[in-house]
């Protein structure tokens, strides 16, 4: 019993410089980096998402880095709801920190 009480300072340590790590590899990463990761495939130029937006929008609008006029609560919609033909896309692909910062991303240069 001693033994386990030693040990849970230690756990308690270990598991809070975990989850301060993950806090840096995020910020790290940054918004940009996450786009990339988690929309890239289909938001980059080529992208199947890129193709479809740029059927009502001109070819530089289609990127959504290049939009200005989007919106934090209107993408967190999208990808959670899905839009058209996008799929939404759960919690598990992208959590709400990582939706929160790629919102951030794609938001911050208006
Ligand atoms: C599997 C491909 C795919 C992935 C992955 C994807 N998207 Fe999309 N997205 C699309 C397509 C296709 C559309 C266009 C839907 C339509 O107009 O019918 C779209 C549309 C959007 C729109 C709407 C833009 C507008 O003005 O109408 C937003 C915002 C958006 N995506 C954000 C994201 C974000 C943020 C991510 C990453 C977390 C993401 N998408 C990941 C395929 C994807």
């Amino acid at each position: 019993m001693k033994y386990i009480l030693c040990l849970f300072p230690l756990w308690l340590l270990a598991t809070t410089a975990l989850a301060q790590d993950d806090w840096v590899n995020l910020q790290k990463q940054g918004g940009a980096g996450l786009f990339q990761e988690k929309c890239g495939m289909c938001h980059r130029p080529g992208g199947m998402g890129t193709g479809i937006l740029g059927r009502r929008m001109s070819a530089e609008l289609a990127l959504l880095e290049n939009r200005t006029d989007l919106q934090g609560p209107f993408i967190e919609n999208v990808v959670r709801n899905g839009f058209g033909v996008m799929f939404p896309i759960s919690r598990a692909e992208v959590s709400d920190k990582q939706l929160q910062t790629i919102s951030t991303y794609l938001t911050e240069k208006q």
